[in-house]
Parts: structure tokens; sequence; C-alpha cells
């Protein structure tokens, strides 16, 4: 991909052609009200370019066949390409094995997946199982659900008002007892980006493992669960420009292999009798039914899309994108900007004097630009500050400077209408 160096309005550099990558993007081109879409709420969903609109066409125009089951040539050339796509996530996180790469629904799916395969061995009656205080919702219910099942108890590692995890405090909360450390790598709302190779390594000391909800930050920057040395990493695919329905849960192999099935059904079976049914291997154990296929296919084109633009280019220039919108937003006067931490990805969570956040959302959607309004499937997050929601716009790669403007000017005409 071309990089072309440009300079904004207020010379921040960017180091992308996004030009020509909106391009890309069919969606981006669309009005909305009759004026040209702003979409900034690339933390609910990402859009999705060309070569993933156009594999997942293909598959089903040329390819389609049910995976691991059938001799035909189409079941072949599916299952091919599923494995394919498995190879494709592999390499991107920089797993050791493909066998270590589990395909699931989403982050919701690979955690709750998580939580039960793991807790069903490793959980008991009295254990502890930590989360942050700024996890989204998929990270703390199917842990209290098997803290309720079990026994066991949940303990908070709480956050700053500015947005960083209290870090000097986990060794404290850290007992025999704590059996996994649950933890976001982004926070959804307030941008964070966490030390989790930190935590990791703080929790290692102590024996315990740790997942990683990697659903915001599979995209922002190298993800290497090697170096992190996370023992479990969730992302889904439709937040790293790929299909929804489909995401992946990493895990070490030494936990997967000890690990129950969380789900029974074909595909994750090895001979089944009304008297005893015998596991897959690695990673089919944890794949019952017929899985998303074409969905990892089309994640596999995303992925090679987002290595082809430059991750380390499209983190930067998100960078410098979110650093202009806190400026040119905290400029305007009467916005409080929740998540000031100094490490952020391209997110920020705002309200606009004591306009609540539903009726700025309304007003931003009339003016054409889309952001998410409200407690983002972080309630614990938005109690922290004691307020009913945010406001929260959420940059890619695809964004402009332009966009950015638009935003801001919405914005001040939501003071003036309620000014
Ligand atoms: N967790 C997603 C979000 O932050 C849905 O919007």
């Amino acid at each position: 991909m071309d990089t072309v160096k440009q300079q904004s309005a207020d010379g921040l550099t960017q180091s992308l052609n996004v030009e020509k990558i909106r391009q890309d993007f069919p969606i981006l081109s669309r009005e909305v009200y009759g004026m040209p879409l702003v979409y900034l709420d690339n933390a609910a969903t990402t859009q999705k370019p060309k070569a993933v609109l156009d594999r997942v066409a293909y598959f089903y125009n040329q390819i389609n066949g049910n995976i691991h089951r059938g001799v035909h040539k189409l079941s072949e050339e599916s299952t091919q390409e599923y494995e394919n796509a498995r190879e494709v996530v592999r390499n991107f996180i920089n797993a050791r094995k493909t066998s270590e790469v589990v395909f699931t629904s989403g982050t919701t799916a690979s955690i709750n997946l998580a939580a039960y395969s793991f807790g069903e061995v490793f959980v008991h009656s009295g254990d502890e199982v930590v989360v942050s205080e700024m996890e989204h919702h998929s990270n703390i219910v199917p842990w209290q659900l098997l803290c309720e099942r079990k026994g066991a108890s949940l303990k908070i590692l709480p956050f700053r008002d500015d947005g960083q995890l209290c870090i000097d405090q986990l060794e404290g909360l850290l007992t025999p007892r704590t059996k996994i450390i649950a933890v976001t790598q982004v926070s959804n709302t307030l941008g964070t980006v966490n030390p989790v190779k930190e935590i990791v390594r703080i929790a290692h000391n102590h024996g315990i493992p740790v997942l990683v909800d990697g659903a915001q930050g599979v995209k922002h920057g190298n993800i290497d669960v090697q170096d992190i040395d996370a023992d479990f990493y969730a992302f889904s695919g439709h937040k790293i420009y790929g299909p929804t329905g489909i995401g992946v849960l990493y895990g070490k192999e030494n936990w997967l292999e000890k690990m129950v099935p969380w789900q029974g059904g074909g595909d994750m079976i090895n001979r089944v009798t009304f008297a005893k049914t015998t596991f897959n291997e690695l990673p089919f154990k944890f794949e019952a039914g017929t899985a998303n296929y074409i969905g990892a296919s089309g994640l596999a084109a995303a992925l090679d899309y987002y290595t082809k633009i430059g991750v380390s280019a499209a983190t930067a220039y998100e960078s410098d994108l979110i650093q202009y919108a806190t400026r040119k937003l905290s400029e305007i006067g009467g916005i409080r900007i929740f998540g000031t931490a100094p490490d952020k990805a391209a997110i920020i969570s705002f309200l606009v004097d004591n306009v609540h956040p539903y009726d700025t959302g309304m007003i931003l959607d009339k003016l054409g630009v889309a952001v998410r309004t409200g407690n983002h499937c972080t309630q614990p997050v938005i109690d922290h500050y004691g307020i009913d929601g945010t406001v929260r716009a959420s940059l890619a790669f695809y964004n402009t400077y332009d966009e950015v403007d638009r935003l801001v000017e919405a914005v001040q005409r939501v003071k003036e209408i309620f000014g």
C-alpha cells in the first residue's frame, strides 16, 4: 500500500494514503440524511474492505461445502480454506501452533468458552478470579457465572480516575486461591492501553494464568501472544475489519489440553458411543458443530488486508488522529473527557456540558456523525464516574482529519442547541 506523508491542519503527520484506502471500503462513500457519512463507531464494529466482501461472496459462490465432513471437492476446498485461515490467524498473533487457535463466534464466546472449560477443571469452592474494574460485560459476566456455579469469588482490580489500572494493587489482590486473571488489553470506553505484559509477568510470578481480552486491542499495534506471554487471548473478527460471527480464542496448548470441552456436537468428537464419547484433538475439541468457515476465511482476508496496509502505520496514524480529536474537542470548552491515560487507543469518551449522551448522540447522528452513546457494555466504568453514560467516538485508519472536524462542528452545534 502506498504511503503518503501529509500534514493535518495542526501539524500532525499522517503517513497513510487514507483517501486511497477509503476507496477500499464501499460503505464509507454512502450518505446519511443527505450528508457524507462520518463513521466514528469503530469500537462497536469496523467497516469491511472489498477484499473481505469479495472473499466471502466468492466462497459462497464458488467453494461452499461443509468442512471436515465430505469427500467431495467442495468440502475439501472449504476445509482447506478454513485451515488456511487458521494459519493466517496464527501468524497474525504469533501463536506457536495452529492447534492453539480456536475459532469461535466472537470475543464473548471465546471468554465464555475459557471461563467454562478452564473453570470446570481449575476453579473450586473458595477460589478466586480477578478481573479489572474497566472490563466490558463480556469479560465480567462469564467469570461471575463461573464463580456462582463453583462457590468462588470475583475480585476487582480498580482503575484511577484518569483511566489507568491500579497495577500497584494487583500483587495485593493475589492469594494462593487466585486461579486466573482476566483483563482487557484496551478499554472500549476509556481507550486506555493496559500494560498486559506487565500484568502477565506479575501473575506468572504467582503461578497464575492470564486471559487477555483483545476485543479492542487486537487492531492496536502488532499482537504477539508469545511476547505478551498471555495464556489466553480472545478477539472478534468484526472489530478488525472482518465479518461478524467469527472470533478466536488463542490458548496455550498446555492449558487447552487440560480443559474440558465447552459444547458437544459434531467435529469435537473422536468416537461416540452411548456408553462414552472421546474427544477430538486440539483445536477441534472446542469447535462443536458446523464452524463459521466462511467467516474464518473472511477474517483471514481482513488480516491480510490489514497487514498490507501496515499495522504499525495504521496504529501510529490513529494515534495522531485521536490526539487531534482530543485537542479540538477540549478547545470547545465544557467538554468532559473520560479516560486520559498517557497510552490510549483511538477511542475518546466525553460529555458535552450537562447534555444527556443520548441527546448528543442523536444530534450528531442527524448531522451525519455516527458515534456510540450510553454505557458501552461497561456499566461499572460508568458507575465509577457516577454518570449516566458517555458519548464515544472511536476512530480507525480510514477516518480523516476532516471527519474529526465534522465531529467537532457537530459537538459545537449540540452546545448551541442546548446553550
Ligand atoms: N463492545 C462493543 C463496544 O464497545 C460492542 O461498542
